[in-house]
């Protein structure tokens, strides 16, 4: 038997093979990673493969519906392998809810820093420009946004992503690599985000000085510009409304302790990831929002009517409050298509996930709101367009078997800060467009609607409807929409 065991070492008789032998042999364990498997043993899931796992068939159509087939076939708690690492998927409703604790805010997506040093690089440091003009900073922040969300589509992904994922535990030489080494896609991001940091300065710069000169004009009326009262708060100017949370974070720097004040860089990265966490999601719902009422006129002309009935006026909050049916469309649109389709957690101890199933400490968790949507056993006709559901009449035959089964903008600590004013901007924006135009299809759009899952889950193709003004005398043309794709170079 000995003899047996011991028949291979004549391989090893030269130091190459040797050394050859070893590398095979940590690849098998870096590749196998046998011990990962056994402690996720409890949990079903399909196979995955050595170092890539299943990231051959999450990257090879619509990650979400991936996800949906895997609970599909293995249960509402499954495992699959996203490279080395397992991701516990959860479309549970009961589990959904658990405080499992959270992700880091690592930026997985481009292996440049997490959020505040990537935004902050070297060239946006050194190049911003003084005093500027806000309005064109204010353009020149739009534009270099734009240039991240960009850079952030995993089909513009640097090279070191799937390094990342394939050698997690390598991350910090990736990350170096990534840094000193980019590749075009990472040069690309990296510009994007300097550009960000400048025209953000530059914004941050305009408002100093016009609170400065605020602050002097008013004189005593308005106390010293270091005191923060509230009505210089009021006053400033420079790009940067008084009111708004960019203001209060910088006004919040006056007077605060050095370690409680927020860095430039900070600011930068706390405003960048307002927007990038509420202008995608709400253009997306807005864009579904209209291609599901171009396929469903009966409700189309119904939310036409309830938006007829509420007159011309100005909007308010007020106003905006009094449209169930409205509302009821954006809801649906948010069961259907959440923009987030799934949330990550990292699972702070093991979690009993019912059934002999548990996930263990520094589990990464992918809470599954899109399966739960459009699951029968917790909507009736998951896959209908039904407002009603969401409406006094409907809600009993028609609403979500578990009230925590509809999840759109999150749950728990981390739920969506933003919900509120997303609900009203969407709302504002149908109010707007159904009151003048009627809206179609247009005969560009493909069907069915493929969809896509990146930074967020988009319609593959984008959106085409064709808008018809309705008021007196306007002409019959057609306008296009279209949204979350580039629109053919013929447009
Ligand atoms: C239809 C529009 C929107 C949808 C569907 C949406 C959805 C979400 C979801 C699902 C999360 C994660 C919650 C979790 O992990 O439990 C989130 C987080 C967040 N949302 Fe929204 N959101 C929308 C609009 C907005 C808007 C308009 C803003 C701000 C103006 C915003 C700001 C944020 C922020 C700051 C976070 C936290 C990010 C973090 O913790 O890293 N969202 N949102």
């Amino acid at each position: 038997m000995l003899e047996n065991t011991m028949s291979f070492l004549p391989l090893l008789d030269h130091p190459l093979k040797a050394v050859a032998f070893a590398i095979l042999a940590v690849l098998t364990w870096l590749g196998w990673y046998p011990i990962r498997r056994w402690r996720y043993r409890s949990l079903p899931g399909p196979f995955g493969l050595p170092f890539l796992g299943n990231l051959p068939s999450l990257a090879s159509g619509d990650a979400t519906e991936f996800l949906n087939r895997c609970i599909a076939k293995y249960g509402n708690v499954t495992k699959i392998w996203f490279g080395t690492r397992p991701w516990v998927v959860v479309a549970e409703p009961s589990l959904v809810r658990v405080d499992f604790g959270t992700t880091d805010d690592d930026d997985p997506g481009q292996g440049g820093g997490g959020q505040g040093e990537a935004v902050g690089g070297k060239a946006g440091a050194g190049a911003a420009a003084q005093g500027g003009d806000a309005a064109s900073a204010g353009r020149a922040l739009m534009h270099a946004c734009t240039a991240v969300f960009r850079c952030l589509q995993l089909e513009n992904a640097t090279v070191y992503l799937p390094l990342q994922l394939i050698f997690p535990s390598l991350r910090p030489i990736i990350r170096w690599l990534a840094a000193h080494l980019p590749d075009r896609a990472q040069a690309d991001n990296m510009s994007a985000r300097s550009a960000v940091a400048s025209a953000s300065r530059r914004l941050m710069e305009a408002w100093q000085e016009s609170k400065a000169a605020a602050a002097a004009g008013a004189g005593e009326a308005q106390g010293p510009a270091a005191g923060g009262a509230g009505s210089v708060f009021r006053s400033v100017g420079g790009g940067i409304s008084g009111s708004s949370f960019m203001a209060a974070m910088m006004e919040g720097r006056r007077g605060a302790g050095r370690e409680e004040r927020l860095s430039d860089i900070e600011v930068i990265a706390q405003g960048f990831t307002f927007l990038l966490a509420g202008f995608e999601t709400t253009a997306d719902t807005l864009a579904l929002a209209a291609f599901l009422l171009a396929t469903h006129p009966e409700a189309a002309a119904r939310l036409q009517a309830e938006v007829e009935a509420m007159g011309a006026g100005e909007l308010t909050a007020e106003l905006l409050a009094q449209l169930p049916y409205t509302d009821a469309v954006l809801q649906e649109t948010l069961r259907l298509y959440p923009p987030l389709p799934f949330l990550m957690r990292e699972a702070r101890e093991d979690v009993d996930m019912g059934e002999g199933r548990v996930a263990p400490k520094g589990s990464f968790l992918a809470l599954q709101i899109h399966a739960m949507h459009t699951s029968p056993e917790l909507f009736p006709h998951p896959d209908r367009f039904m407002p009603e559901r969401w409406l006094p009449e409907g809600r009993a035959a028609l609403g979500p078997a578990d009230p925590h089964a509809y999840a759109p903008f999150g749950v728990g600590a981390r739920m969506c800060v933003g919900y509120k004013l997303a609900n009203m901007v969407a709302k504002a924006a149908l109010v707007r467009t159904f009151a003048r135009f009627d809206v179609s299809l247009h005969p560009r759009q493909p069907l069915p609607l493929r969809m896509r899952t990146g930074l967020s889950r988009v319609p593959a193709d984008g959106v085409w409807v064709s808008l018809r003004d309705r008021r007196a005398g306007a002409p019959p043309a057609t306008a296009l929409a279209t949204a979350a794709a580039p629109p053919p170079a013929d447009s």
